[in-house]
């Protein structure tokens, strides 16, 4: 499948047909409560039904898209854009003027200001920041309490985007700020996007209040960050400075409200997955003891006895693909959802203008057609040459196209150096009360995880 094979109908060409609709859809609901039930299990079902299905969600019809080829082409073509129900909830928690909404020239415009602070040749230049909070990890928890995972992933991933995007000695006491901001809207933002009650959410219960509490505490946040930054009168070489000199079409400073807005936009977002991740991983790391010992015996390969450094992490190649293949079967974004802005065609099935499209990199990325011993966690298969014969589009945790996470080098380094840093001095036992059953809200991630991280 080639992006071509995605253009709107040309004449004389092979009429597209109608996706066939999925099995297992009820009167009334369609396929909704299945949905609704265990989305994981209903998405990776659908691939049994067509390449392309319809899914009935009560009086709408939405196309799901399974086969990895098709989700490329999807996310290559123009004919697809941001847009829809779950978007626009987003936007108005968020801010209307932020990269991961926008669409056309003004999203090509801010992806050009935002790409040069994630760069690969910019990574480095982050690393003291990733190796200080990697390592300060160790230091919190060596005290031998129980560790709430969801609150410490979340920390650490916050700190560090904040930090490394944002720089500054004044950050230190936000990124605690943001951090716990943001620990009480991730909890509450899915429900808001996928049950968009509106006036409800303002009835002034404690759940309610502490959401809308928390979401001015960031915006506020986010304003004393800029108004500091532009106090101070310095420029380091970051995204925030990035943001504050970007220019528009014609050549004006952006406004206020999209600098703010960027900035809620990609702190937030990518807080949650990076997070999100760190609890697979210590997840996975408790599950699998041998891999926190093949971990430490690459980490001693390569360091001996002194800590692990940033500049280190390239030469991790088994830490980094227990980090790959966490995200292979923990992709932390599980679905992704498009808006055809014309009649179109993909895969030989016809797309109107208008529609919805999901799909799901879980579901591709569990695919047996895809993966031999689909649901085993084995790092091994990302040796060089042990998958040859993946199909394109097989796993896309970051996304591809116009829209790919531009964090996707930042991340990885992130998540390695943390994987190293974390395996290398302890080993880890879920503590009573644990629940690593699979959390689904914006992201996947382990539900509730209590761990008992044991030093080495
Ligand atoms: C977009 C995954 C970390 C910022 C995306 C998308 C995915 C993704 C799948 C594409 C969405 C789509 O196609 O609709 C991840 C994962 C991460 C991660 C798995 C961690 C392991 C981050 C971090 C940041 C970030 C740390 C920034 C601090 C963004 C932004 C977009 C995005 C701004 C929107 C890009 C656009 O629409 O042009 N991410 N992300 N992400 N991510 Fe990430």
């Amino acid at each position: 499948m080639t992006v071509e094979s995605v253009n709107p109908v040309t004449p004389g060409a092979r009429e597209p047909s109608e996706p066939p609709v999925a099995g297992g859809g009820v009167p009334l609901l369609g396929h909704g409560w299945k949905l609704a039930r265990d989305p994981l299990a209903f998405m990776a079902r659908l691939r049994d039904d067509g390449d392309v299905v319809r899914l009935r969600l009560g009086p709408k019809t939405v196309y799901a898209v399974t086969a990895p080829d098709l989700t490329g082409a999807l996310a290559l073509s123009p004919d697809y854009i941001i847009s829809g129900p779950l978007w626009e909830s987003l936007e108005s928690l968020l801010g209307k003027e932020g990269v991961a909404t926008a669409n056309g020239p003004l999203h090509r415009r801010q992806r050009r200001t935002i790409q040069p602070a994630f760069r690969l040749d910019a990574i480095p230049g982050y690393g003291p920041i990733m190796e200080e909070e990697a390592h300060a990890l160790v230091e919190r928890w060596t005290k031998g309490e129980v560790l709430d995972v969801t609150a410490e992933a979340f920390r650490v991933s916050v700190r560090i985007s904040a930090r490394c995007l944002m720089r500054g000695s004044y950050m230190d006491a936000r990124s605690e700020r943001i951090t716990s901001a943001l620990a009480t809207l991730f909890a509450g933002m899915y429900q808001r996007m996928v049950v968009p009650l509106g006036p409800l959410y303002r009835v002034p219960v404690p759940a309610n209040r502490a959401f809308n509490r928390a979401l001015a505490d960031l915006h506020r946040l986010v304003d004393e960050i800029v108004a500091d930054r532009r106090a101070s009168g310095q420029k380091p070489n970051d995204l925030l400075t990035a943001l504050l000199e970007a220019k528009d079409e014609n050549g004006e400073p952006i406004g206020e409200q999209e600098i703010h807005d960027q900035v809620v936009a990609i702190l937030t977002p990518g807080s949650e997955t990076a997070g999100s991740v760190v609890m697979s991983l210590l997840h996975v790391l408790t599950e699998h003891p041998d891999q926190v010992d093949k971990i430490r015996e690459e980490v001693k390969g390569v360091v001996g006895d002194r800590p692990v450094a940033f500049a280190d992490v390239r030469k991790l190649q088994h830490t980094a693909n227990v980090v790959v293949e966490t995200m292979r079967l923990y992709p932390a974004v599980w679905i992704l959802t498009r808006r055809a802005v014309t009649d179109t065609e993909l895969g030989g099935y016809r797309i109107p203008a208008g529609a919805d499209i999901v799909y799901s990199p879980y579901a591709v990325q569990r695919d047996p057609r895809s993966y031999e011993r689909h649901t085993e966690f084995d790092p091994d298969r990302w040796l060089p040459g042990r998958s040859p014969k993946l199909p394109k589009y097989a796993m896309t945790p970051f996304g591809v196209g116009n829209r790919k996470c531009p964090s996707d080098h930042f991340s990885m380094a992130e998540l390695t150096l943390i994987t190293a840093v974390v395996a290398n001095a302890f080993r880890f036992e879920p503590a009573p009360g644990s629940d690593n059953r699979t959390h689904i809200g914006i992201t996947l991630r382990p539900r509730r995880l209590l761990l008992r991280a044991i030093p080495r």
